[in-house]
């Protein structure tokens, strides 16, 4: 070996440990020593029982990126209400009362806690779930580099003031994921998530009644014909809360790229969707996705994840190691 020399390499490996523990960097497999088998036991969980229940991996990476946006990726979102963790959670309010699957996060985290107690992060918990959801329906795999530490408080209007809203026009959406160190890129990127999952009707209900703030008006960027269709045999009143639409007609259980494909002939379902093709470089975006292969998409959107996975974490002695996620520690 030539160069630095093997005790070179020893000592910037050692200078990197140093280093990365003082900026409290999240890092692969953090829990190697500490629980060694903790991401073998989220996976088999997930394994075993995602498949009987596909459409939680669409709540799962929804969760995790609703629990990044706010507070950083704290398992935050996982809170319930007590009087310690504010007067109204996340959980609450979080557009709109939809998530689900907070009893298989808490099955998944007491496993961990029998097989090493108070180790294991309710935030990684949500962050190893959702790849692995994601990549046992067929989905993308990303790296989840663990240590993330738990939050202690969930705040429903901070929920509502950072994640952003189905009606958001592009500036709106570039700036809540510029807050979050997310540039326009990584929004078309990340947006791609909706080529699976559904929304309820109320989530865009006013793209087809009331756009202007005038009864019987509809949104000109969304395509008429399909207005038409979902007005017919979907959303049939405006305060329908309960209809659920595909949010990617067709192959909503298929990770691809046939929401792009939807969004260019706009069809995509919320105004976020649509606002992604106002704008020439977001544009262009589209275009070079669907330009480029399955395998490339994936690729990217993997690094996008890993990114999101990082936003404003908790490391070292920030935080707790939660031992009920719905609840701070006593
Ligand atoms: C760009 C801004 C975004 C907006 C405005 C937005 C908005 C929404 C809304 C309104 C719903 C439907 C909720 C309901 O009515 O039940 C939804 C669903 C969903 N979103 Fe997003 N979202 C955004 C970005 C993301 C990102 C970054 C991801 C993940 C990386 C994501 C993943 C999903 C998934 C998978 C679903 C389906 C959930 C299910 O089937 O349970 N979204 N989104
Ligand atoms: C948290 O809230 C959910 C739903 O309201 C409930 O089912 C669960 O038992 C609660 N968990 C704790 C630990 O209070
Ligand atoms: C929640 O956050 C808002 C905005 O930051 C703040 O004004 C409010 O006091 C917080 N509520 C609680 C209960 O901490
Ligand atoms: C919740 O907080 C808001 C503002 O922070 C306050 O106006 C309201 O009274 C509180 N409600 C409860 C039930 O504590
Ligand atoms: C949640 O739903 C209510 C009405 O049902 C709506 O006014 C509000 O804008 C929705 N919030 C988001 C973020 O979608
Ligand atoms: C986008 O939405 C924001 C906030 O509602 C608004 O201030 C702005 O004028 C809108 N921009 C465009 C280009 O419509
Ligand atoms: C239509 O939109 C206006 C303006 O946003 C709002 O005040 C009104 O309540 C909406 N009507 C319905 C039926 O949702
Ligand atoms: C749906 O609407 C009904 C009636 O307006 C209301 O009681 C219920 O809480 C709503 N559900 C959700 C999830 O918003
Ligand atoms: C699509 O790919 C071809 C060949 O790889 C390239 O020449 C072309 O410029 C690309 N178009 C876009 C819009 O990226």
């Amino acid at each position: 070996m030539s160069g630095i020399g093997y005790f070179g390499i020893v000592v910037l490996a050692l200078l990197g440990l140093v280093v990365g523990s003082v900026h409290g960097d999240l890092r692969m497999n953090y829990y190697a020593r500490s629980c060694p088998n903790a991401e073998k036991i989220v996976q088999d969980y997930v394994k075993r029982h995602i498949p009987n229940a596909p459409g939680l991996a669409a709540t799962f990476i929804r969760m995790h990126f609703h629990d990044c946006f706010v507070r950083g990726c704290d398992g935050s979102v996982l809170l319930n209400f007590t009087a310690s963790t504010g007067n109204q959670t996340e959980k609450v309010v979080v557009p709109n009362q939809t998530l689900r699957g907070f009893d298989f996060i808490d099955r998944v985290k007491s496993l961990l806690e029998a097989e090493c107690p108070g180790v294991v992060s309710c935030a990684d918990v949500i962050s190893l779930v959702a790849r692995d959801s994601i990549v046992t329906t067929g989905g993308p795999f990303w790296r989840v580099p663990t240590g993330r530490r738990d939050g202690s408080i969930s705040n429903a209007s901070e929920a509502l003031s950072n994640i952003p809203a189905p009606f958001f026009n592009l500036s709106a959406l570039q700036t809540s994921f510029a807050n979050k160190g997310l540039d326009l890129r990584e929004l078309v990127l990340l947006s791609g998530a909706h080529t699976i999952g559904i929304s309820i009707c109320t989530s865009f209900a006013n793209r087809l009644y009331n756009f202007t703030g005038v009864l019987g008006t509809q949104d000109p960027s969304l395509d008429s014909e399909y207005a038409a269709n979902l007005i017919a045999n979907k959303c049939r009143t405006i305060t329908d809360n309960t209809t659920i639409v595909e949010m990617d007609p067709g192959s909503f259980r298929t990770f691809d790229l046939s929401y792009y494909r939807l969004v260019l002939k706009r069809r995509g379902l919320f105004q976020s969707d649509a606002a992604l093709i106002t704008s020439s470089t977001t544009r262009s975006y589209i275009d070079q996705i669907l330009n480029g292969s399955l395998e490339n998409f994936f690729a990217e959107f993997a690094r996008a994840m890993e990114k999101m996975g990082r936003i404003e974490v908790k490391t070292g002695s920030q935080g707790e190691i939660r031992r009920n996620c719905a609840v701070v520690n006593s």
